[in-house]
């Protein structure tokens, strides 16, 4: 049993990354192997629409490109459980994020009218978000529904439901004095980081736990 995490977060310590150590650790409890993937590590872009993996007779559900994110898609076929995680950015996941999975999606999608997937099996996924808008500001954004698109994506891949939680109203900087963010008020950051982001911390072990229940 394995559960692979994707890191949509150029940093490393920082939120979306913290919650999804978080998932590894629930997953671990229950005696799953664990991966985090740091996508900003690698080297890679995204969908270069070679149609290499739509070819008849050939490799359906593997990606032709050559780069950092080949072994990477490779073990993401083997995986039991797929997390990912990504920091809002600009009302979307994150450039890196998407490039992942165009490749991923894209090369596992088949243009067949019975099945949409070339997945091995039917397992189930969740996707974190990391975002400065507060819980109110993301329901006016429309922010769930701007997302549900890659999600619907991912469930007709993987087979499987995908699980779903938003962190919001997240700590920025390291220290709010040495950066202008007028716009923003510490106090309710800080507030937030100490009050909701160990609930947020609960749920992302909690999903761990049920991800791999799932499985
Ligand atoms: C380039 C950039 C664009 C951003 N755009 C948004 C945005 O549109 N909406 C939002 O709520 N937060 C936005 N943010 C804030 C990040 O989503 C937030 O800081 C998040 O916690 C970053 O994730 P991390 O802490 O895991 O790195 C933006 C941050 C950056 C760097």
């Amino acid at each position: 049993m394995k559960i692979i995490a994707m890191n949509g977060s150029p940093r490393k310590n920082w939120n979306t990354a913290a919650l999804l150590n978080k998932v590894l650790e629930g997953a671990a409890s229950q005696g799953a192997a664990t991966e985090l993937i740091n996508l900003y590590d690698l080297q890679y872009k995204g969908c270069v629409s070679c149609f290499a993996c739509k070819r008849k007779g050939g490799e359906h559900g593997k990606c032709a490109m050559k780069d950092d994110l080949t072994p990477i898609l490779e073990n993401l076929r083997k995986a039991d459980a797929i997390v990912f995680g990504s920091p809002i950015y600009y009302s979307n996941i994150t450039s890196g994020m998407v490039a992942l999975l165009e490749r991923f999606l894209f090369s596992n999608a088949i243009y067949s009218s019975e099945i949409p997937t070339v997945y091995p099996r039917k397992i189930p996924s969740a996707f974190i978000y990391a975002m400065n808008a507060t819980e109110d500001q993301m329901d006016k954004l429309g922010y769930k529904e701007k997302f549900r698109s890659y999600e619907n994506y991912i469930t007709r891949t993987l087979g499987k439901p995908i699980e779903l939680l938003y962190c919001c109203n997240t700590y920025q900087f390291t220290d709010y004095d040495k950066y202008e963010s007028a716009i923003f008020s510490e106090t309710a950051k800080a507030k937030q980081k100490a009050e909701q982001f160990p609930i947020d911390c609960q749920k992302a072990f909690d999903m761990g736990v049920q991800l791999v229940k799932n499985a």
